[in-house]
């Protein structure tokens, strides 16, 4: 008898940056390999893309608003943060970076991330502009998270930025994404 392999839940968490438009490339190459997409966007990344083009592309409604009165059989941020086997947020905001590291909670992604199982790995991509990305305050906090064996970070690369300068600030590119996430559950 054959058996049915469980698919891999994949939650992933939308900043506001301009680099969020790769992020629709990850979707689609993760739903193609039979993962799971649930979407969650901050404020600021529904500026950058529509909710209704992350909703089309992992065929599952995006989560945006803490306290949307869709009920659910838990509160939404409890049952998304059990839901996920693996955590990824692309592109990761400086903003929403410190707040992780600092276990802030005042949107629906902060809180999510929070309220993970300490054993659900959060693989974190960030993208910003290279002044932000060497602040020390910005280099402290990446390295608290990464002493935490729970958040895996992928270093942004080098490369021509959204604001026209050559830096150290683009995030990965969706293919190297895709090949990491998949190596996280092979470990
Ligand atoms: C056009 C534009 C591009 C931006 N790109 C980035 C970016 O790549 N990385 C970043 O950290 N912030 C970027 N920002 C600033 C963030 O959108 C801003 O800090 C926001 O508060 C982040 O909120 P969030 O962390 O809740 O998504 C950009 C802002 C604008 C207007």
């Amino acid at each position: 008898m054959k058996r049915r392999i469980k698919k891999k839940n994949i939650l992933l968490g939308v900043c506001g940056g301009i680099s969020s438009y790769k992020t629709c490339e990850l979707v689609r190459l993760l739903v193609k390999d039979s993962f799971s997409v649930k979407v969650m966007m901050t404020e600021a990344a529904t500026k950058f893309v529509s909710p209704l083009v992350f909703g089309e592309l992992s065929q599952n409604p995006v989560y945006f608003d803490m306290f949307s009165l869709v009920r659910e059989e838990n509160i939404q941020h409890i049952s998304l943060s059990q839901w996920a086997d693996l955590c990824v947020i692309a592109p990761l905001s400086s903003n929403t970076l410190s707040k992780v590291a600092y276990g802030i909670c005042d949107n629906l992604l902060t809180t999510v991330v929070c309220a993970l199982p300490f054993n659900t790995k959060v693989l974190l991509v960030p993208a910003m502009n290279e002044n932000m990305w060497k602040n020390p305050i910005v280099q402290e906090n990446v390295n608290k998270l990464k002493k935490l064996k729970k958040y895996i970070v992928m270093p942004p690369r080098k490369g021509i930025l959204a604001c026209g300068v050559y830096g150290e600030g683009k995030m990965a590119e969706p293919k190297e994404i895709f090949k990491h996430l998949k190596s996280v559950f092979k470990k």
